[in-house]
């Protein structure tokens, strides 16, 4: 499966913040917001990852993470000339799609929860058809929501329904099968002009091929388009770090969990920024991984 990490948008909602810099390079706590979305998509197995952005920020981009060999992975770049809409995204990444199955995940919105890799890869492997993601939320009439029956199967999605039919708001990640390609080229923009990806997933929905994953409780899903949000979440991993000693989406001892790489090259990414306390942890996770530093 390919991942495909949508990092652009206006961010029209954090101005200034956001005047001359994108949404997802803003620092989470102690690292940038696109390593939330890249960790997830590494979780969940996934190694050939295209970012796309806004042209100006595409450089930043790629001078934070490179082509991805640092972390066992393969990173590409690519253009959206204009916020035309999320599922805009899978026509920009049609050509990295190529004939496989795909993740897509919103580079704002923040996943952390118990097992969240093995649930991901469970689902990852032989897609068929679209997953989508259900977070509890207590105000549904604010987002997406999905109507499921018993099994999962979604019967109707509606966009920031009035009367809303759960109280599950679908979240920014979406997995689906290689028809996606040729599904988002069907689709039309919506009368606000943009690409919607809630159009995509409608036509998986009439094929009766759209299933929801209840990311159920003790899980926490954050989005960082407010100040408050944005803070909310900075809060929140400090909280993670200093009551449980972890660091969320620290990519590097993702990509060392994961084997993509050993400890001794985690260990070097971590001493290249030895001087701030995320080195440091970094050196340190790799350091206690007992099979390289014991010498086997
Ligand atoms: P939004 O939060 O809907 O939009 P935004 O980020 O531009 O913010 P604002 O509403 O404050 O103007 O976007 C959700 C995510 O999807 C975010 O990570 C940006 C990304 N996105 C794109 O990259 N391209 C797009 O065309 C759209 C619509 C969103």
């Amino acid at each position: 499966m390919k991942g495909i990490i949508l990092a652009g948008g206006r961010g029209t909602r954090l101005h200034p913040l956001t005047v001359s810099v994108s949404k997802q390079l803003l620092p989470v706590h102690d690292k940038p917001m696109v390593y939330y979305p890249l960790s997830v998509l590494m979780l969940a197995g996934i190694r050939d990852i295209l970012i796309i952005s806004d042209p100006r920020d595409l450089g930043a981009f790629s001078s934070l993470l490179g082509d991805g060999r640092q972390l066992g992975i393969t990173l590409s770049y690519a253009p959206q000339k204009e916020p035309a809409g999320i599922a805009e995204a899978l026509l920009i990444g049609a050509d990295h799609i190529g004939s496989d199955d795909v993740a897509l995940i919103l580079g704002d919105n923040i996943f952390h929860g118990p097992g969240f890799g093995e649930v991901l890869q469970g689902h990852v492997a032989g897609i068929d058809g679209c997953v989508l993601f259900g977070y509890r939320v207590p105000d549904p009439e604010r987002y997406g929501v999905a109507e499921v029956d018993e099994q999962g199967r979604i019967l109707s999605l509606e966009e920031k329904p009035e009367k809303p039919r759960s109280n599950l708001a679908v979240t920014g990640l979406y997995l689906y099968d290689n028809e996606v390609v040729e599904i988002a080229r069907t689709i039309r923009p919506s009368a606000r002009g943009e690409l919607e990806i809630t159009d995509v997933n409608r036509i998986y929905v009439e094929r009766r091929a759209a299933v929801q994953v209840d990311l159920g409780r003790g899980f926490t899903w954050l989005d960082t388009g407010t100040h408050d949000s944005l803070t909310d979440a900075g809060h929140y991993m400090q909280l993670m770090e200093q009551r449980q000693g972890i660091r969320v989406a620290c990519i590097e001892e993702v990509a060392m969990n994961m084997g993509y790489i050993d400890a001794a090259a985690c260990y070097l990414l971590g001493e290249q920024i030895a001087k701030s306390d995320y080195g440091q942890y970094v050196m340190g996770v790799a350091a206690s991984a007992p099979r390289v530093f014991a010498g086997t």
